[in-house]
């Protein structure tokens, strides 16, 4: 028999908002979806959740604490402020990689617009949390993932990174379903079938659990 004891889960979600003023923003289509599912899964399973969210329009799942968020150097500090006693993370946020170098305090008008933007790279959330025992990275591509998800697990440290391809029908962005591989850092990759949101993140919880039982 396997036991599992419960453990303390940090769960992103949604996109990040990038402001150019406080009317503008770069940011993309995450509807929070996947991650809310993660987290309701890691509940169901007897686990405590601390989800952190960015601008999304779900309900919290029952017995969910829940941290709002906006931007992705916002995320980096709910994460680190969170992160010291925490056993599992899961970054299924989509993370603006890029933001506007500057901020205006007031809405530019349209004169004030610069006809280029200037971007400065965001902070790798996920790189730079090496404490919980399991972390658990997305790879949201447009076409293969696997080969990037590989990557990104190497190159992260990761224990598994969900390769998930966002041009799929019924994957992706704002679905109820989704069809992903599950890579790991021994090079496996485990396609799996086009299933619920749900139904994908009982299998995250269920291997978040197996390499924590495994030391
Ligand atoms: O929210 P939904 O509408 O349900 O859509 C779900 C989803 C498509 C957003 C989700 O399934 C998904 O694929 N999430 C990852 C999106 C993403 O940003 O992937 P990425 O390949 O750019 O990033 C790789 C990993 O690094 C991700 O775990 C990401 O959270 C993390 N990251 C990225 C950039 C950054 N600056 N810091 C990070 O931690």
């Amino acid at each position: 028999m396997v036991y599992y004891t419960a453990m303390r889960f940090i769960v992103t979600a949604g996109p990040t908002r990038e402001h150019l003023d406080p009317v503008r923003f770069l940011s993309n289509p995450s509807t929070g979806r996947m991650g809310f599912a993660v987290a309701r899964a890691a509940r169901a399973a007897g686990h405590a959740v601390t989800l952190v969210a960015g601008p999304v329009a779900l309900k919290t799942p029952p017995g969910v604490r829940r941290i709002d968020v906006v931007s992705a150097r916002d995320m980096l500090a709910a994460v680190r402020a969170e992160v010291a006693d925490a056993d599992v993370l899961v970054m299924t946020a989509a993370v603006a990689d890029w933001r506007p170098a500057r901020r205006a305090k007031s809405k530019l008008k349209k004169g004030e617009m610069p006809d280029t933007l200037k971007l400065v790279r965001n902070p790798d959330i996920l790189k730079s949390m090496r404490g919980p025992r399991v972390r658990i990275g997305f790879a949201a591509e447009t076409g293969l993932p696997d080969a990037e998800a590989a990557r990104k697990c190497r190159e992260k440290g990761l224990d598994l990174v969900v390769g998930n391809d966002v041009t799929r029908p019924g994957s992706g962005f704002g679905t109820t379903t989704n069809r992903v591989s599950l890579v790991t850092p021994d090079g496996s990759v485990r396609h799996l079938p086009l299933m619920s949101k749900l139904a994908v993140a009982h299998r995250i919880v269920a291997f978040a659990e197996r390499i924590a039982s495994d030391g």
